[in-house]
């Protein structure tokens, strides 16, 4: 008698908006080229509904699923344990489901970030000054892996200055440990220039100006959008003008599923062949 195969174990991504995510194809390819049997799904989840979403996927079988707006802080107040990159940023995109009930968070935006700068893009974050512009959840999950990577100086620049004064605090004892200093300022009380530009605010989205002026860009500094596709367009185009090497995220999105397929699986997938064939796909 032969016995049926065991079905793939299942992930997914949850959000709201999830229709334009790229994680489940991303996923998909990781598969294929590691030889994980998987599947991963795209679950939009109610705006009120995201705890009971994730007991009706852990219901169903699932084994981790990404996090994805607006859920990320919601995600770390679910879960059982976290990583300290978790801790530190008070957000999550990343869950991964024990057999006994228990959920693990993590936070790996961070790690994909550095990723796609220092591997993919070949620029050194260590010994650099850098410039995190905004302090929304984007920036938080980023800041703590930047001060890791062994930047020498990072200013935390937002149109709120409070919120950037708070995720300076939380930062501070990391900072320090790293020796690096790190500072928080208003767009308008930027005086210095930079090796790295981040930009972690939506203002591309919103259709917004760039949030900093070009003196921040130091010449043939790298101008990093975490967000890619249109909504990187104004960002990009503003940094070329401006003599800067600009980058959006789309290597950041596939380092940062890297890091949780490693973390799901026990396996790192060929990140970087995967970024290639999205880069030629678009
Ligand atoms: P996310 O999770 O994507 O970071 P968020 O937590 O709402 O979203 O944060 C959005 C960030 O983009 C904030 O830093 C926000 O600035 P404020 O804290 O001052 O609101 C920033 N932001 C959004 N639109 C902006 C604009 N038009 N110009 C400058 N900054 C903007």
């Amino acid at each position: 008698m032969t016995s049926s195969p065991l079905p793939p174990d299942l992930y997914c991504v949850m959000g709201n908006p999830v229709g334009h995510s790229r994680s489940p194809a991303i996923h998909a390819r990781f598969a294929e080229l590691t030889g994980e049997r998987l599947r991963y799904e795209r679950r939009l989840i109610a705006l009120d509904g995201f705890a009971q979403g994730v007991r009706d996927f852990v219901a169903e079988g699932g084994r981790g699923c990404n996090i994805t707006v607006p859920f990320k802080f919601e995600a770390q107040a679910l879960a059982t344990t976290c990583s300290d990159r978790v801790r530190l940023s008070g957000a999550a995109n990343v869950l991964s489901f024990a057999s006994d009930g228990s959920i693990y968070a993590d936070n790996t935006d961070g790690l994909g970030l550095v990723a796609d700068i220092t591997r993919n893009a070949d620029v050194p974050l260590a010994g650099r000054d850098v410039l995190l512009v905004g302090a929304g959840g984007a920036a938080a999950g980023v800041l703590g892996p930047l001060l890791l990577a062994g930047a020498r100086h990072i200013t935390v620049a937002n149109r709120t200055l409070a919120k950037a004064q708070a995720l300076v605090q939380s930062h501070a004892a990391l900072a320090s440990l790293q020796k690096s200093e790190l500072v928080a300022l208003t767009p308008q009380a930027l005086e210095a220039n930079f090796d790295v530009i981040i930009n972690a605010t939506a203002s591309s989205l919103a259709g917004a100006e760039v949030p900093v002026p070009a003196s921040v860009l130091r010449p043939g500094c790298l101008a990093y959008d975490m967000m890619y596709g249109p909504a990187a367009q104004g960002f990009l185009d503003w940094a070329r003008q401006h003599g800067a090497v600009p980058r959006d995220g789309l290597g950041m999105l596939v380092e940062q599923a890297a890091e949780a397929f490693l973390l799901w699986r026990g396996v790192r997938p060929p990140s970087a062949q995967v970024l290639q064939e999205m880069q030629q796909a678009l």
